[in-house]
């Protein structure tokens, strides 16, 4: 396989301005036709065009010459290439021409290019949608073009339908015509100059909302009949974000009209094509009486996600996939941004941490990767959507930001994308942006962290005379030596004494720097806020210091930093998971959900490394820390409550039931499975108990619940459920209705991977994925392969990690190359985590 830049980059002879794009879906046939009419500017003469296409049949191709001359083409395909090589009989001269194309091609099941989605209408009738997934490289296999995100052009969208469906693109609808056969011709306004991966378009039986105005730009919600009663939230948190977005970036919306379109069959979360945004139905569409505070965080996280996007990624994008954070960091940084603002009582800036901590996990591995990283194939593109693009990235983002001041940093986004709009960009531009506006010497701080992979750990001590204290940064690995590897650290330190505080702000730009004390014995926080991309480590008299008021002194996001910070230190074999649990103890009175589900987190491992009167006995501990939290919340809703108080309730209910053994709890939670009006945190708590602690008739009662689920929300909470049974024939059912084809092809991975995290049987899921391995890749979507193997990094017994080794040597994954070995470096950490923990656990857990 050619694997080097050259082979994959179309040759610049010629670029396109427009394409006149005709897709007639045949919606019954599984196939569509298409034609285009792409002006385009021919660079160099030349007698070829080269473009890419794959899974298409070129009927014909023709080029009009300026000069109004129409050339035949002769039309070949490579596949292994995934181009189409256009030759005509003669040079074609530099200047404008027109490229006509015609083509046929399949609507696939494997949830890219244009694909055919299904659902059972309210007659029991299967209907079926055609739609799009263009991102990465797909828009090749619906159409011939020059796929590359720096090859903009304006898409202006032709669907043929028939008369009593819809159709979506990305422009607002601007003609429809009868055609003779009594189908019809849906035209839409051409788009802005943008990326092909952000085509869209959809053809369905669905409905639409009436528009919302935000700023003079409609917004509607798309979706299958029947469920414009969950449509309410999705437009209420749209409208918000949209809005945000116009007025934190200062730039109008950039095309003429926003929907949000929730696809029943979806590879991703949802996809950016400008203005034509696509979701999963979980993640749009949402019941807040059923839903969750995280069930409903989620599609507000999502929405605005995306949103954002319309500037960031389809007004200002990339010039190459090496850059895809430039999209995906900053997506997810205004995201969070924007649910932070649309629900403060969220307090979505603490639960960041939890995406903070997926990217330590693999950043702190020897195979984590830079964060520009060089992309050639397809297959590389792909595997650039991973922990680092996304949650890393957000985190320096937001490092940054508290480094440099929000109005500040707002200011210099609002400078890089007027400057570069309509454009493709280097990360350098963005730094070049900043810097103009701020003065601050971005590029220089923000180089260490972008080009190389990995992140430090900052340890404070006090100088002999307590004077000063003393900052180091060493690089923190899991697992290996320290290669001296060093960054530009943004470090807030706050330093507290007797009523009074200080906090530094400082750049820890080589080896180590120091401060001068408040008073010799102050309290220091070295990640005060804890914003900064790094782990802190304090010496004994700083950390006995910090140990006594953490509860009272740390904000939430400092002491979830701290755990943190504390788990890493376990899996790294620098604490023991014994001292862990000692360490748990110390958090009986934490109020906030999200360093509760971090504590819970690690103890849940410490659980897998336990059996028999050990287990019995750390699960008395666990009642003994959770019962009071659980008592103070109290069993039932508060009126008024915090949302993320009820949410706290499910989350430690569910854990005293399950981790802890809890029989009252247990018995509790049953109960509450029959009650019709339980409060939706409980709801969750219940159903996983049942399953965890039930029979074959409990499995029977879930899996009814799963058919008759009436919200995307109850559906899912349903069907993951069911990899928590305790019964190993139980998860053999689990596993069997995972492939059935009963369980859609974007959801049955995620299944699969549950029963991979099943405490006692994931060997189980783990032998179904050995041993079906081609049909598994065949059927599931490819992005969603990596997604599915994710807890074999839980399967931690010797044999078993040889095993996913030997597997995986012979059966590769491509488009994740770089994430499965992280993966199966983490399982290896795991596999030693066991080894040491074990023992510290029975020693523990033995002498109670
Ligand atoms: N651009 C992505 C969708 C995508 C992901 C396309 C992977 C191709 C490959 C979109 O903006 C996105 O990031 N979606 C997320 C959800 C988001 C809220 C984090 C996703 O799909 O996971
Ligand atoms: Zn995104």
């Amino acid at each position: 396989m050619p694997n080097d830049e050259h082979d994959y980059r179309l040759p610049r002879t010629a670029v396109p301005r427009r394409y006149g794009l005709t897709l007639a879906p045949d919606l019954e046939g599984g196939k569509f036709t298409g034609h285009e009419d792409v002006t385009i500017e021919v660079l160099e003469p030349s007698a070829e065009l080269v473009v890419n296409a794959i899974e298409l049949e070129i009927g014909s191709a023709a080029i009009t010459t300026a000069a109004g001359r129409r050339l035949e083409a002769t039309v070949r395909l490579d596949e292994e290439s995934e181009r189409a090589y256009f030759t005509f009989a003669e040079t074609l001269s530099a200047g404008p021409a027109t490229l006509h194309c015609s083509f046929t091609g399949t609507l696939n099941d494997k949830l890219r290019g244009f694909y055919r989605s299904r659902y059972t209408d309210a007659e029991g009738k299967e209907q079926v949608i055609a739609t799009t997934q263009m991102e990465a490289t797909h828009a090749r296999r619906s159409f011939p073009c020059w796929d590359e995100p720096d090859l903009k052009a304006s898409f202006g969208v032709t669907l043929e339908l028939a008369a009593d469906l819809m159709g979506v693109s990305n422009g607002p609808e601007v003609d429809r015509t009868a055609l003779p056969d009594g189908r019809i011709s849906v035209r839409f306004a051409d788009t802005m100059v943008m990326s092909t991966y952000l085509v869209a378009f959809i053809v369905g039986r669905l409905e639409a909302t009436e528009p919302v105005d935000v700023d003079g730009v409609p917004l509607r919600i798309v979706h299958v009949p029947g469920k414009a009663h969950l449509t309410g939230f999705g437009l209420d948190v749209g409208k918000f974000s949209l809005q945000h977005f116009v007025d934190y970036y200062g730039i109008p919306y950039p095309d003429a009209k926003v929907d949000l379109i929730a696809v029943p069959d979806f590879a991703a979360g949802a996809m950016e094509n400008l203005g034509c945004i696509t979701f999963r139905e979980a993640l749009l569409l949402v019941d807040p009486a059923s839903a969750t505070m995280q069930e409903e965080m989620l599609v507000a996280d999502v929405v605005a996600h995306e949103l954002a996007h319309m500037w960031f990624g389809d007004l200002v994008t990339m010039r190459w996939w090496n850059g895809l954070w430039l999209n995906e960091a900053f997506a997810t940084f205004m995201e969070v941004m924007a649910c932070d603002a649309y629900r403060p009582d969220w307090q979505r800036w603490v639960a960041f941490g939890l995406e903070r901590t997926a990217a330590f996990e693999v950043d702190g591995l020897q195979s984590t990767r830079a964060i520009e990283y060089p992309v050639n194939s397809p297959a590389d593109a792909e595997g650039m959507f991973d922990v680092l693009t996304y949650q890393k990235g957000a985190a320096l983002l937001r490092m940054l930001e508290q480094y440099l001041g929000e109005d500040r940093l707002r200011d210099g986004i609002r400078h890089y994308l007027t400057v570069h709009a309509y454009e493709n960009t280097e990360t350098g531009d963005l730094w070049d942006a900043i810097e103009a506006v701020t003065g601050d010497p971005v590029r220089k701080i923000m180089d260490s962290w972008i080009w190389q992979g990995g992140h430090p750990v900052v340890s404070a001590s006090l100088s002999d005379d307590g004077n000063n204290i003393v900052l180091r940064q060493h690089r923190f690995l899991f697992d290996g030596d320290d290669d001296g590897r060093e960054w530009a650290v943004p470090v807030l330190v706050r330093q507290s004494a007797g009523g009074a505080t200080q906090v530094d702000k400082l750049l820890l730009d080589g080896a180590s720097t120091m401060l001068p004390t408040m008073t010799p014995d102050a309290v220091v926080v070295v990640n005060a806020g804890a914003h900064g991309f790094y782990r802190s480590r304090y010496d004994g008299p700083l950390l006995q210091r910090l140990a006594s008021v953490a509860t009272t002194e740390l904000s939430a996001a400092e002491r979830y930093q701290l755990v943190d910070d504390t788990w890493g230190a376990v899996i790294a074999g620098l604490t023991g998971a014994d001292e862990f649990c000692q360490f748990a103890r110390g958090f009986a009175g934490e109020t906030e959900l999200s360093v509760w589900q971090l504590l819970l987190a690690g103890l849940r491992w410490c659980d897998r490394f336990l059996d028999g009167e050990a287990r019995t006995s750390f699960q008395a501990f666990v009642r003994e820390l959770l019962t009071p939290a659980v008592e103070r919340l109290g069993w039932a809703p508060v009126p008024l409550e915090r949302s993320l108080d009820a949410e706290l309730r499910g989350t430690l209910v569910r854990a005293l039931a399950l981790l802890g053994a809890d029989s009252t709890a247990q018995a509790r939670a049953r109960a509450l499975f029959d009650d019709p009006n339980v409060d939706p945190a409980l709801a969750v708590a219940a159903v996983n108990v049942v399953a965890a602690t039930g029979d074959a008739s409990d499995f029977e009662r879930i899996q009814a619940r799963l058919q008759s689920a009436t919200t995307p929300q109850e559906e899912l909470r349903y069907l993951y459920a069911l990899a928590e049974v305790s019964d190993p024939d139980l998860v053999d059912r689990t596993l069997d209705l995972a492939m059935s084809g009963k369980v859609r092809s974007q959801n049955a991975p995620f299944l699969i991977g549950r029963c991979m995290a099943n405490r006692d049987h994931g060997e189980r899921a783990w032998r179904l994925v050995r041993t079906r391995w081609t049909e598994i890749n065949a059927r599931f979507p490819d992005t969603s392969i990596i997604r599915m193997l994710d807890p074999i990094k839980t399967l931690t017994k010797p044999e078993q990690y040889a095993d996913t080794k030997a597997f995986f040597a012979e059966h590769p994954v491509p488009q994740a190359a770089r994430t499965l070995d992280q993966l199966l470096e983490r399982e290896g950490i795991n596999v030693k985590l066991r080894q040491r923990a074990t023992p510290d656990l029975l020693e523990q857990f033995s002498r109670r």
